[in-house]
């Protein structure tokens, strides 16, 4: 196969390497076995970021549990928690079991801190969440998970799981894009909201 451009010639800086990941993801599969096994806990993927992150999870907790996703779709910076739509929901009753949510990135904080009060609200026995990355400098409700990967600085990132304009999730590692890709760079926080509120 002929070698072209790379995807990988997209990102200026790699935030967090294949190398990191793979300790990072050690790390929490034992806190999460720690916390977990025994009681067969529902863990619950926020689609479409979370996709990859629950792969390489899920393969590294030796215990019985169940595989479930979601989809969810916010409005941006003004949604109030809550405010949250799914439009992909869970398969199964939720009701007296643990769950534990899973998300690619913690960014406001609207996202997980919904989805989390609406498992509860449906009767979970408990609900943990677990994000690969989190920005708490972008934090606009008091929101923490339970289980935190890595922290990042403010800024947008791609890869492993996380788009710009639904591009370069399959990157295996966390990057930020070079500033020419985006359509204007100057839009960049206008955009922030548009990816966000399409997919959550
Ligand atoms: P929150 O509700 O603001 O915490 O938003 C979380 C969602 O926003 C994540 O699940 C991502 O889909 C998206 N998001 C936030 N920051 C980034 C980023 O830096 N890159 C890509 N997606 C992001
Ligand atoms: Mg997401």
């Amino acid at each position: 196969m002929a070698s072209g451009p790379s995807l990988r010639d997209d990102i200026s800086d790699v935030i967090v390497t294949e190398e990191q990941l793979d300790a990072v993801l050690d790390r929490l599969a034992a806190s999460i076995t720690a916390d977990l096994a025994g009681c067969d806990p529902v863990l619950v993927g926020v689609l479409t970021g979370a996709f990859m992150f629950m792969a390489d999870l899920v393969r590294r907790l030796d215990f019985p549990l169940q595989i479930e996703f979601m989809r969810a779709r916010s409005y941006g910076e003004d949604t109030r928690a809550g405010e949250l739509t799914i439009v992909m929901d869970l398969s199964c009753e939720i009701a007296g079991r643990h769950v534990l949510l899973v998300d690619d990135i913690l960014d406001s904080g609207h996202t997980l801190a919904a989805l989390a009060r609406i498992l509860q609200q449906r009767g979970a026995a408990s609900v943990r969440t677990c994000c690969l990355l989190d920005k708490p400098a972008r934090r606009a409700v008091a929101f923490e998970a339970d289980y935190v990967g890595v922290r990042i600085p403010d800024r947008f990132v791609v890869g492993y799981g996380l788009d710009y304009a639904h591009h370069h999730r399959h990157l295996p590692f966390v990057g930020v894009l070079r500033p020419e890709l985006y359509r204007d760079q100057h839009q960049e926080s206008s955009q922030r909201h548009e990816v966000r509120s399409s997919d959550a």
